[in-house]
């Protein structure tokens, strides 16, 4: 069963409405099947958080159609679309979004606060757990603005994680991480995947990262360009992501 799909998006932030190239996405179609691991690569401003804004309903495309488990987002109402993104979704967004006036183990543990049914000590080991295995256990107390770019990252990504979602939307998750903690986070995420089924979605400029990933959109000018599948091991993976980087072309640092 498909989980997300996007039928011919088109997104013009403001201004006149023209499809061109100048769009931030350009009729951008796309299925995501359950328990996919999708990496989505593409130059800075190709459109990669503008899809993900979309795919999770916090905003809306100009043209084309978002489907969420076969049913077209626009006969959600605002309250489904709440309910949608709190019940299935596991988001950690480019910039983290964390609240600065609570502590790195506050803000991980928000989302489990809506819900109904609390267990104190089943969130406590929970967080306890991903705390550790991040490795800013020692940082739990802290406000975001005392802490590292990479530690208010792992932060929203124990955040995304605590409600064990069925979807992670994740956008450049590792971005700020050196590369030990990048692929702990790689780890975790492909053992969720295969564990839980957990469908995946991760934009990222790092071509290791992505080659954990299944299967890797590229994006240039609001469509996408071409995708590969992961049939071999991540080495010859990686290489292949590298050719088709080179193949898109702009400028590499760019990607
Ligand atoms: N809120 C906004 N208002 C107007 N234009 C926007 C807005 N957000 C993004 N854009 C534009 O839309 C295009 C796509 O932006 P987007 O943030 O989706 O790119 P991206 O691929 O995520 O880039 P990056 O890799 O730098 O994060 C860019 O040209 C950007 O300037
Ligand atoms: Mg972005």
């Amino acid at each position: 069963m498909y989980v997300l799909q996007a039928e011919n998006i088109t997104k013009v932030y403001g201004g006149k409405f023209e499809i061109n190239s100048n769009n931030a996405l350009n009729g951008i179609s796309l299925n995501i099947e359950e328990g996919e691991f999708t990496g989505i690569m593409g130059p800075s401003g190709s459109g990669k958080t503008t899809l993900l804004n979309i795919l999770s309903g916090l905003d809306e495309a100009t043209l084309g159609k978002v489907k969420i488990m076969g049913k077209d987002i626009a006969s959600f109402t605002k309250d489904d679309i709440a309910i949608f993104r709190r019940e299935n979704l596991g988001i950690i967004s480019q910039d983290f979004d964390l609240l600065e006036d609570l502590t790195l183990e506050e803000n991980a543990i928000l989302p489990l606060f809506i819900k109904d049914d609390i267990d104190e000590k089943g969130i406590k080991d929970k967080v306890q757990e991903l705390f550790r295995f991040f490795n800013i256990w020692e940082q739990k107390d802290k406000y975001p603005h005392n802490v590292s770019g990479g530690q208010q990252q792992r932060a929203a990504a124990c955040r995304a994680l605590i409600t064990n979602p069925k979807i992670i939307m994740a956008d450049e998750p590792t971005g700020n991480l050196d590369s030990r903690a990048s692929t702990k986070f790689m780890k975790y995420m492909q053992m969720i995947n295969e564990n839980k089924n957990t469908t995946i979605m991760m934009v990222t400029h790092d071509s290791y990262a992505a080659s954990f990933c299944k299967r890797v959109l590229f994006i240039k000018d609001g469509k996408v360009y071409t995708e590969i599948y992961r049939k071999e091991g991540g080495k010859e993976f990686f290489n292949r992501i590298l050719d088709c980087l080179a193949i898109i072309g702009g400028e590499i640092d760019e990607i």
